[in-house]
């Protein structure tokens, strides 16, 4: 009997990506996406397998239980195992509006848990973040037994879901495994993050706004190298277990703006300092010594190799960029799929 994986939010940016990777790799398996469609969710990001009779769509909201549960149903009768990406995932939009991020984040994941152990299911990846550890000073690096100390409503949203699940797991066995990864970039990410918002403005010539400074340090990965990590650990991790992702690839913000201004042949008179997030995390680093030593995962991509690939990747899917930003991405689900 074939095996199923129920992956939620995979119309998003990670959750596509880690589906094309399951439709490359795992030529066995059956793919179930649960996807609210939120105004981060495109479905575009999957019209290639739209015919694959191995991948399904629901389109279901996590909070609601009839829709988890005919997303469960949608998966047959064979083993399943859940990747957990649905989210609210932007820090922004949680300093303007928190409410949603408790909804999705934190009911949205006990929702989805308790279906899953009724459901008897196999394992459980809940896919989650290095800013459930707050802020770095100029040394050190997360690990997984660094204290939570999340500063956004994103990332206490976020922390709340990572208790759920260890509570999943202490209290009643289940299956469950954590990853916690640092700031992710390739095709298919929204333009209101800061790489795609980068290429997205300056290839119009538009103004690059960095926040306070630009000093801000992140550790960027490429989305492939993340998604191969969700892999293992679904596939080898040790139940129970958090792993922390990353690549040990630390920039502050403006060299980051600098470079992409660069590989697009664009004037660094296009960046504008504007004022700083409030409560902006100061540095992320991540120690992903216990994902390598377990699991064997290594990221495969430097950032001097997929960060040129990234760029091509938009200059080369400018209908999509064009739909994404003028909304049109929107009517994709109602013409698919006739509703
Ligand atoms: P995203 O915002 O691009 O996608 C989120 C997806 O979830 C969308 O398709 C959206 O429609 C769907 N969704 C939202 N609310 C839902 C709901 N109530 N029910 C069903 N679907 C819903 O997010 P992303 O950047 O792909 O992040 C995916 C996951 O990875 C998140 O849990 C995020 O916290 C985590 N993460 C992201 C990064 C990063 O750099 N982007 C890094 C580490 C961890
Ligand atoms: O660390 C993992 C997290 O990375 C994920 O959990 C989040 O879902 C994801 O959104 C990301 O959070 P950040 O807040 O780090 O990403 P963002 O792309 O929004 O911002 C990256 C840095 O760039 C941050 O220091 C803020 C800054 N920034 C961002 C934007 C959008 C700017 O300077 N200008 C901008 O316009």
């Amino acid at each position: 009997m074939s095996s199923t994986v129920l992956v939620t939010g995979g119309a998003g940016f990670i959750g596509a990506n880690f589906i094309h990777l399951l439709a490359r790799t795992r030529p066995d398996w059956n793919i179930v996406n649960l996807d609210a469609l939120t105004y981060a969710g495109n479905l575009e990001n999957l019209s290639a397998l739209e015919q694959s009779p191995r991948y399904r769509f629901v389109h279901g909201d996590i909070r609601r239980a009839e829709d988890v549960s005919r997303a469960f149903d949608t998966c047959g009768s064979g083993p399943v195992t859940v990747v957990h990406f649905a989210a609210e995932s932007h820090v922004d939009r949680s300093i303007t509006s928190g409410l949603a991020f408790v909804e999705t984040n934190v009911v949205g994941t006990q929702m989805l848990l308790d279906h899953a152990r009724a459901r008897k299911v196999k394992r459980f990846v809940h896919v989650s973040t290095d800013e459930v550890y707050g802020s770095l000073g100029k040394e050190g690096y997360f690990t997984e037994e660094t204290p939570l100390a999340p500063n956004s409503p994103y990332s206490a949203s976020k922390a709340a879901s990572d208790m759920l699940v260890r509570a999943a797991v202490h209290t009643h066995g289940f299956e469950a495994l954590t990853t916690r990864c640092s700031n992710n970039y390739g095709p298919y990410q929204f333009p209101e993050k800061l790489i795609p918002l980068m290429i997205a403005n300056a290839s119009e010539d538009k103004e690059v706004p960095v926040y306070g400074d630009g000093q801000n340090v992140r550790d960027w990965l490429y989305v492939e190298d993340h998604c191969e990590a969700i892999l293992a650990v679904l596939e080898r991790g040790r139940p129970g277990e958090v792993y922390n992702v990353g690549g040990h690839n630390e920039y502050p913000n403006l060299e980051i703006v600098r470079r992409v201004l660069a590989l697009l042949a664009k004037s660094e008179s296009l960046i504008r300092f504007v004022k700083d997030r409030p409560g902006h995390d100061r540095r992320y680093a991540i120690d992903a010594g216990k994902i390598e030593r377990e699991l064997g995962w290594r990221p495969r991509f430097t950032f001097e190799q997929a960060l040129p690939l990234t760029i091509r990747w938009y200059q080369s899917q400018t209908t999509w960029l064009q739909r994404v930003r003028n909304g049109a991405y929107r009517d994709y689900y109602a013409r698919q799929y006739g509703s």
